[in-house]
């Protein structure tokens, strides 16, 4: 078996708070990061992450359950904050025994974080900023994400390696932070290491692995796209605050820019008020991303992707993308 010492010793941390032997997580990714693409990476000994998404109770329950069906090593679960049901589906995770619960999407209501100590598990929270990253540790996370804008799908205005620098030197020392955003190679997950990061998240290196159910058509969007074409949304109305989403630009980015003008005159005529205007823009891109991912329609739905879309060639198997990244970052700490 091959061994890499020096990542070894550096991930050591993120290896224990995670239960698995590389402190590599695959950030969960809606419609993609379902049982098959769970299951391999956690088997390879990465970390992978079920996308909950908007999901029912009942669903999650089933995926939770086929998920464990295919490895009986630990992964974790993606609950988004703004769910109506989260309470429903932090208690299908513990009636699961699911170690480690990941809140995305904001910050965490009330008795949420406390919810899922109670039932054992681990609670991994996403911090955009340095203040709100203390403050979501001295609510009881027990580890953060801090992902830049290079990531795919929903992002935040700041780079990875600004967050890093911000983040990192402040908190890594007393706290386990994962950093996500724009890593493709081992070396970059070397670099974050030394930075004192307890381990790495990556979504966009493992959305074609061989064992993600994502489209032909998805994936082979993905081997041709550089990053200069992996780009964030813009926001047509300063009334109505969209978060960015990093996807291939396509006519589906065109239609988003029409759905934002359609929303505001919505908002504009008083038939909507501001919650029900961002719902409606979250379930476009919930739409989108299925459109792109599960029928392949590449031309019209998101195919969300970070700007490390250039490094994604070809198909290979969780196992050789986690090996390969793992071999550039011990020879990148050995040297
Ligand atoms: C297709 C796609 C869908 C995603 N969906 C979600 C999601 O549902 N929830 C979430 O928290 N993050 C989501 N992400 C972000 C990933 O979990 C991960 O943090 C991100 O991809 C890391 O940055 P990278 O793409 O540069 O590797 C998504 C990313 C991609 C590429």
């Amino acid at each position: 078996m091959t061994t890499y010492p020096h990542t070894a010793a550096l991930m050591r941390r993120g290896t224990d708070f995670l239960g698995c032997e590389t402190a590599i997580m695959c950030g969960a990714m809606s419609w993609v990061s379902e049982r098959n693409l769970v299951a391999a990476i956690s088997n390879a000994g990465g970390f992978g992450v079920i996308a909950c998404g908007a999901m029912t109770p009942e669903l999650l329950d089933r995926e939770i359950a086929a998920t464990k069906a295919l490895t009986s090593k630990p992964f974790g679960v993606n609950l988004i904050t703004m769910h109506p049901g989260l309470f429903d589906l932090i208690a299908v995770c513990r009636k699961h025994g699911v170690t480690h619960v990941v809140l995305a999407g904001g910050i965490p209501p009330k008795g949420s974080v406390e919810a899922i100590k109670e039932g054992g598990a681990k609670v991994i929270c996403f911090a955009p900023t340095l203040a709100l990253a203390k403050k979501l540790l001295r609510s009881g996370a027990d580890a953060m994400v801090i992902e830049g804008m290079e990531a795919g799908g929903h992002i935040g205005p700041v780079s990875t390696s600004v967050l890093a620098q911000e983040i990192l030197p402040e908190l890594a020392a007393e706290h386990l932070i994962f950093v996500a955003g724009g890593i493709g190679r081992g070396e970059a997950i070397a670099s974050y290491l030394e930075m004192g990061a307890a381990g790495v998240q990556l979504g966009t290196r493992f959305a074609c692995a061989t064992e993600s159910i994502a489209h032909p058509d998805f994936k082979k969007a993905f081997f041709r796209a550089s990053a200069r074409e992996a780009v964030a949304s813009v926001q047509v109305d300063p009334r109505l605050p969209v978060i960015p989403v990093r996807a291939l630009k396509n006519k589906g980015t065109e239609e988003f820019t029409a759905k934002q003008r359609e929303v505001a005159a919505l908002l504009d005529a008083g038939e909507v008020d501001m919650g029900e205007a961002q719902l409606q823009i979250e379930h476009f891109w919930a739409g989108a991303l299925r459109r792109a991912v599960i029928e392949g329609d590449v031309e019209n739905g998101s195919v969300m992707a970070g700007q490390s879309v250039g490094m994604v060639t070809k198909e290979e198997p969780a196992a050789d993308i986690i090996a390969e990244l793992m071999s550039q970052c011990e020879a990148a700490l050995a040297r």
